[in-house]
């Protein structure tokens, strides 16, 4: 099983991904890193990983999906996970994968979902709407924004002391603990 990561920027979830199918020995290759950003710390964690990078501009992604489609072909992909992927997926990438692209969002969806609530903009707005709980939702990518299937959430607390940067951290945890398990689950349970 071949998949291919996008990501948009630090890659920790890229390269944690990276590091659970190889440690337990699972037939799950990162065949392929894809980037919208040619300054990405994804992209020095790839070189680190062995793990073969493409930088794709927004051009690309949103008039030539083609050219994408190409590359994963190229690369035998399997299915895509988006971990830290900011622009939105080309209707012809979905329909070349259907329900074989998953994202996660660190917010319990369809709360603080949509257009710009990327990264610690959402951390942000849960801080600031006083929400009591926050976590991750991992998804199958439909064709509109943060709205595809649920495949599993994640809950944590969250208190007065919390800051964006804390509750980034508290999120990231979460994602390092539960989204490899998660991927597991869906790849290898589908033969
Ligand atoms: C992660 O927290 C992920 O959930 C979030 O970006 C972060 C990337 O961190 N994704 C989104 O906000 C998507 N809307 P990383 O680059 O260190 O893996």
């Amino acid at each position: 099983m071949n998949i291919a990561i996008f990501a948009s920027g630090n890659g920790s979830n890229a390269e944690n991904i990276y590091h659970y199918f190889k440690k337990n020995n699972l037939p799950v290759t990162v065949a392929l890193i894809v980037t919208n950003n040619p300054n990405a710390f994804v992209i020095e964690r790839a070189k680190k990983m062995n793990v073969p990078v493409e930088v794709f501009y927004k051009n690309d992604f949103y008039r030539h999906p083609e050219k994408i489609i190409a590359q994963l072909k190229k690369y035998a992909v399997d299915y895509i996970v988006l971990a830290g992927f900011l622009l939105k997926i080309h209707p012809e990438i979905i329909r070349a994968y259907p329900n074989k692209i998953i994202n996660i969002h660190p917010s319990l969806l369809p709360k603080f979902g949509g257009k710009g609530m990327y990264g610690d903009n959402v951390h942000k707005a849960v801080i600031e709407a006083g929400e009591k709980e926050s976590g991750i939702t991992i998804h199958f990518v439909n064709e509109e924004y943060d709205k595809g299937e649920i495949i599993a959430q994640y809950k944590i607390a969250v208190n007065e002391l919390d800051t964006t940067e804390t509750l980034a951290k508290k999120i990231h945890n979460l994602e390092y603990k539960y989204f490899p398990k998660t991927l597991e689950k869906v790849f290898l349970d589908e033969k």
